[in-house]
């Protein structure tokens, strides 16, 4: 559904995000903003802050921010029109729909639909489970199973009876569309042409919930040892096997509260831990994790644990997660379980309180890389110098250079070299793959870059708080001066704004375009700390600090530069180019 710009501005200017925010977090005044318990990280003293007059919120701790449909997004899991509808129905803001074009409107009753069939389905799955007769069977492998009344209720596991034509004759009497049955799944066509038959037989079933708790698919277990052991649902217009993770829906508090989500692969190995307590879990049913299920599940929690069974397929399905993860740059832990198990048979045999313990103990991403090559390589001097090859490609893939050299000093430790000599490697790895990514181990530059940053940072708070002071940032230029691209980027949109129109920080959230510059804007916005009477003043001396520096960091390289090529030393010069391109890089990419 498309919301115009207009009705987003009216729904920000009707609603009131302390209103809104209050129905979830208590918050307490203080000073010129709210504070509260931040719902998207879990903590004991609030960070969570939330200012009334320039409706946005922010949190120190873990730089969540945005407005109020933002919030609503993060909060509930949603996407923006779902959060916008839910406002405006909130504040009586009234939207037309009417003018949607046919294609999506038809698209929209498709899924409608089909999470409609999805929901009748389960209830008859779930009755079937109950029932005297055919129920008894599959009821008994869910209690051997160790699955309790309770799981069974709140996730509506269920039964396909061992027919061809249940579900056939269900969609028949209640008169469903063939074409939405069809698309759902649950039937097949059969060859020939003459008819149609259940897809699942004869299996126990677990209905897979979205994020909203819609039914968007099925699987199916048998219980026996025939195979396939499981069956899924297809892909369906409201199935996406890369972006579903099953539990979420009744997981994702948890993960909030904790901030940290188990990743498991199996239905039985969610349910286990979720019925042991262990709450904030997450299952992927068997698929590769993509990116988009990290990026769903980043909404929900900072750490991820990946929890794989001990086996090789095991280490190697969590090698291939890795590179994901990595990419995303989310703290994340591998828990290998003891040989046999997996988190199903662990936390029935030994418990939740087992379970934390060995959760405790979970390896960082390079620990259990390390592991695996040393396992691989051993600790020969030919074997190290293996592994040594082998983490330094992992290495220079951190992204947090303070992180890196962490790493970098255990690798030393671990294969007893030298940590210059591990570092060399990596600095070598570095230079033969550039790509986007910088690495300095140059605690000069990174300070800089650091006080570069929070002068363009100020530059910024200033602006959105103080928008008469634009015009000046526009005479002078002063985004040509500086470092951070990014921050550039965000200067450049604000500028781009009408500075005479009112809620003009309301303004600039709404017009950037993705979560994370939204998040920037609410804390540059939040960081109002210059008094109002010298704010002029304030602004001229930041403005001036930014350009001076940048001139006269960029004088001193170009006169070693020269002094350089005078004296042809080419060694030098090329140090010293390679320098002003490192920072710049550093400036563009951390
Ligand atoms: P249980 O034997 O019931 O404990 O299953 P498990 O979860 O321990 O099984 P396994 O580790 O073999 O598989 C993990 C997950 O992969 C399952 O929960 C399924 O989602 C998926 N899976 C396993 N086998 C199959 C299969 O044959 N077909 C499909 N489509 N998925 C499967
Ligand atoms: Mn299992």
């Amino acid at each position: 559904m498309y919301i115009p710009e207009e009705k987003v501005s009216e729904i920000l200017n009707t609603s009131d995000i302390v209103d809104v925010i209050s129905e979830s977090v208590i918050l307490k005044k203080s000073g010129r903003n709210f504070f509260g318990l931040c719902p998207f990280h879990s903590e004991k003293t609030p960070s969570f802050s939330v200012n009334a007059s320039k409706q946005i919120f922010h949190c120190f701790g873990c730089s969540a921010g945005g407005n109020v449909l933002s919030y609503v997004m993060k909060y509930h899991g949603i996407t923006f029109p779902e959060a916008a509808k839910m406002m405006a129905r909130k504040y009586n803001v009234t939207i037309e729909t009417k003018e949607i074009d046919p294609v999506k409107r038809r698209q929209i009753h498709l899924k409608e639909d089909l999470f409609r069939l999805n929901k009748t389905i389960m209830e008859v799955y779930f009755d079937g489970l109950k029932k005297q007769d055919i129920g008894k069977t599959p009821m008994q492998y869910l209690k051997k199973r160790g699955i309790t009344d309770d799981t069974i209720e709140q996730f509506r596991l269920g039964f396909s009876p061992n027919n061809w034509d249940t579900i056939v004759k269900v969609l028949k009497d209640r008169k469903i569309s063939k074409n939405i049955a069809i698309q759902s799944g649950l039937i097949l066509e059969r060859k020939q042409n003459n008819g149609y038959y259940d897809r699942f037989r004869n299996r126990i079933m677990f209905p897979i919930f979205d994020v909203n708790m819609q039914v968007a698919g099925f699987g199916g277990r048998v219980m026996d040892d025939s195979m396939p052991k499981y069956m899924n649902s297809p892909d369906t217009p409201v199935y996406n096997k890369s972006r579903i993770l099953y539990g979420l829906h009744a997981a994702k508090q948890y993960c909030r509260q904790e901030g940290c989500v188990y990743i498991v692969e199996g239905y039985f190995d969610f349910l286990s831990l979720y019925q042991n307590g262990i709450k904030n879990t997450v299952a992927s049913l068997g698929t590769a994790l993509t990116s988009d299920h990290v990026r769903i599940l980043k909404g929900y929690a900072k750490r991820m644990v990946l929890v794989f069974d001990s086996d090789t397929a095991g280490i190697n399905a969590a090698k291939r997660s890795i590179k994901i993860f990595m990419n995303e740059g989310v703290d994340t832990r591998i828990l290998v379980l003891p040989q046999g198990h997996d988190p199903d048979s662990y936390v029935l045999k030994q418990g939740q309180k087992a379970f934390n313990e060995l959760a405790l103990n979970a390896k960082t991403m390079m620990q259990f890389l390390l592991h695996i090559s040393i396992d691989t390589h051993g600790l020969s001097v030919e074997g190290r110098i293996r592994v040594l090859e082998d983490m330094k490609k992992q290495l220079i893939l951190i992204q947090d250079s303070a992180l890196r050299s962490l790493y970098v000093k255990e690798l030393a430790e671990t294969l007893n070299i030298d940590e210059k000599a591990v570092l060399e490697k990596v600095r070598e790895q570095y230079l033969s793959h550039p790509g986007k990514k910088s690495f300095l181990h140059d605690g000069e530059n990174k300070d800089a870059k650091l006080e570069s940053d929070r002068r363009e940072e100020q530059m910024i708070s200033l602006m959105l708080n103080y928008p008469e002071i634009i015009n000046e940032i526009k005479n002078k230029e002063v985004l040509e001066y500086f470092y951070s691209e990014k921050l550039k980027r965000l200067a450049q949109k604000i500028l781009s704004l009408d500075p005479k129109k009112e809620a003009f920080i309301t303004n600039a959230m709404a017009g950037m375009e993705n979560a994370e510059d939204q998040e920037l804007i609410a804390s540059f916005a939040m960081n109002d700390f210059f008094s109002e009477q010298d704010i002029h003043q304030t602004a001229l001396s930041i403005i001036h600090r930014i350009i001076r520096v940048r001139k006269k960091q960029e004088n001193t390289l170009t006169t070693k530069i020269i002094s350089a090529e005078k004296g042809s030393d080419s060694d030098l010069m090329d140090l010293l180019k390679k320098k002003q391109a490192e920072i710049q890089q550093l400036h563009d990419h951390l």
